[in-house]
Parts: C-alpha cells; structure tokens; sequence
C-alpha cells in the first residue's frame, strides 16, 4: 500500500526493547527481499516455533484440449463448501497469475491459511463478513475488494453465503505507477483516494495455547505447520505492507465525450497484468456517441470478466456470477444487435472485475464443468 500505518504497541525505536522484561519478539515482513514494501510486527511468542509439518496435495490439472477459444463459465453451477482454502475453484491460469471463484457456506476449518506465493485479491461478488489476520481484522462487505500480500496468516468468517472472485499473482499487486506522483500520493484524477481504504484494526494480541494448524499454500500442495501457540499474538505492528479493503461505491469512474478504452477502469496493477472494475457510470456525451465498447484485438493480452451485478448490455447470456475469457488472436466485441440496441443509452449500473494478462491463460479441468459451450457461437447469429 502506498502509506504509513501503525497499530498496537510498538517500540519507540525498531530493533530496540523499551522494557527489558517485555522484550517482544520483532518480525520484518517484507517483499523483493529487503528493498520492497514492508512492515515490523511485534510478536509476543517466537513466531519460528512449530512443533511439526505435514503436507496435504491439492489437485488442479489444466485441460487436455486447451484450445484459445472465447469462454464464458457460469460459476452458480458450483456448489458450496465450507473451508476457503481447500474450495477455491481455479478457472483460468498462467505462470504467474491463477484465477477463479470460492463459494462458502457452513461451519469453517478452525484453521489458519497463508499463501506462500501469491498476492490475493478477494472481489466479494455476495456476502459479508471478517477477515482476520495477524495484523488485526477488516470487516468486508459486497462489492468490497480485499487486497492479502503473500506470507498474510490469515482467517476468514463469515455468515450465510459468501462469493468471492480472486486473483492470486505471483508477482506484487499494487496500485497502477502511474496512479502515483513522485511523492508517492495518490495524484487528483485516479478512481480512488488514499482514505478510501479501510486497513487493518488490531484487538488484544492472543496468549491462547492449544493446536493451531496454519495451511501454508504452495500452489500444488498445503504445508500444515502444527503450532502450540496461537499466530494471533502480535502485540502492534506498523509500515507499509499490509491487506486491504477498498469498496466500488467509493470509486470515481473515469468518463467522457466518447467510448473510454478499458485502462481508464484500471485499479490494480501488476508487471504482466492489470486489474480494472467497471463501475456504474454515465455513458459518453457526443450527441451520437456509441456507448457499446468496439470490436477489439487484444493482440497480446487475454482478457478475463467477471460479471457481478447489473444489466451487461455488450454480452447475450452472461448472469451475475459468470466469467468470460476472451483469448487474444480472436477479434471479439459486441453481439449482434447490441451497438444498436445501446444508442442513446445513458448510463450502465454494471459492476464487473476485468483481468488483462499478457502471458497466454490457460482453463483448468474445473473450468470444464462450468462451461457454456455454445459461448463461442453467440456472435454467430
Ligand atoms: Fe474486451
């Protein structure tokens, strides 16, 4: 994250003691080794101390015909689980990025996760509820998205049903460069500001000894590290890298007198890949604008939709909860009749997660299950 914050008790000098009978147990938690973003956290334990680890695989294969094609799956075909570590339904990867869906419902494993190589984040397409994590708790809600770095431990709680898109990157998610000016403030004229974040709160820091198993994520399998001590036990921490929630409504779309090109809605962003939300919105004020976006040759990127809510005017077919992939070498755009249909419109109330990446992505076995195989025919009418 792009600023400064402090929570809970800290020393009054990093890697110095204020009271030597209360010496807290000082962890850096930092990204690209040393030099990246990074925050101290002050544990009240020894943060190394597991008493054993056991591995778990996990099975997520890609498909055997993964042919470029233009996709769209419906992922309220998927059922709900419980635990969001092992529900997570990847649909669509690459070498660095993994994207997909997790449904919850019921009574969640009292564990812990961590990923050990991806950044997150969680777009809550439906439902409410806690992140916990051991830099203290961001209360979520729908249309909020929820940015975890990598090495997070972290708990999520919820009641009811829960959905959630995700991406997972290997590489850092942040906030667009080009957002930011050299002092390193969000500039006037991007989507969102610096108050529009909600960071964590942290509570008493745990004393609680028992079993914790924290499931640390390594993509093909879980380590579960067996702990006596619970990881909640940080006393105060502060810097710069921590998760993160951010809600559309708080967004400024970008509009004008014609058609704006997609990174425009651009709020996350990594090196082979951006993040960008369509918001509801007034649509172009040239007296004989076309709203609808052009037929486009992303002829180097494959673009990924998630669709949450509102009237999707460019795409027959498509429902809340459905994801399109739209492959590079293909032209797509609008379907038939729809530039038509969208004269003279003046606004969209949309809400939709984009994901562009420019290393080929390719559809796991999951993915299968969920497909609408007549998709790639709806512009063939
Ligand atoms: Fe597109």
């Amino acid at each position: 994250m792009v600023y400064y914050v402090k929570q809970g008790i800290v020393p009054e000098s990093r890697h110095t003691y204020d009271d030597r009978g209360k010496v807290r147990r000082e962890e850096l938690f930092g990204e690209e080794s040393f030099d990246g973003p990074y925050s101290l956290i002050y544990h009240i334990n020894e943060p190394t101390r597991v008493s054993s680890v056991q591995s778990e695989k996990k099975y997520e294969s890609m498909r055997k015909d993964s042919v470029m094609l233009h996709r769209h799956f419906r992922t309220s075909g998927f059922e709900y689980s419980p635990d969001h570590f092992r529900s997570r339904q990847v649909l669509l990867f690459n070498s660095t990025l993994k994207i997909g869906v997790m449904k919850l419902k019921g009574k969640q494993c009292d564990c812990f996760y961590r990923n050990a190589l991806h950044d997150e984040v969680l777009f809550i397409h439906k439902g409410n509820g806690i992140l916990h994590s051991m830099l203290g708790d961001i209360k979520f809600r729908q249309n909020d998205y929820v940015y975890i770095p990598k090495g997070t431990t972290y708990k999520i709680d919820h009641e009811g049903e829960l959905d959630i898109f995700f991406v997972q990157s290997k590489e850092r998610i942040g906030i667009p460069p080009r957002y930011l000016n050299v002092y390193g403030q969000l500039k006037e004229g991007t989507p969102y500001y610096e108050r529009d974040f909600r960071t964590p709160v942290l509570g008493k820091p745990s004393t609680e000894r028992g079993e914790f198993n924290v499931y640390v994520d390594y993509s093909s399998y879980f380590a579960v590290e067996k702990r006596d001590e619970n990881p909640f036990d940080v006393e105060g921490w502060d810097g710069h890298l921590y998760p993160y929630a951010i809600n559309t409504d708080t967004m400024a779309p970008i509009v004008g007198k014609l058609h704006q090109p997609p990174p425009v809605h651009e709020t996350f962003s990594g090196k082979t890949f951006m993040i960008g939300t369509f918001l509801p919105r007034k649509f172009d004020f040239h007296p004989r604008s076309i709203p609808i976006s052009y037929y486009h040759s992303n002829v180097d990127t494959d673009e990924v939709l998630f669709y949450s809510s509102g009237n999707f005017m460019s795409r027959k077919g498509i429902e809340p909860g459905s994801v399109t992939i739209h492959v590079r070498g293909l032209i797509h755009g609008p379907q038939p009749g729809s530039v038509e249909k969208s004269l003279g419109k003046e606004g969209t109330d949309e809400i939709a997660v984009m994901v562009e990446a420019y290393e080929p992505l390719i559809p796991t076995e999951k993915s299968e299950e969920i497909e609408d195989k007549g998709y790639m025919k709806s512009w063939y009418s």
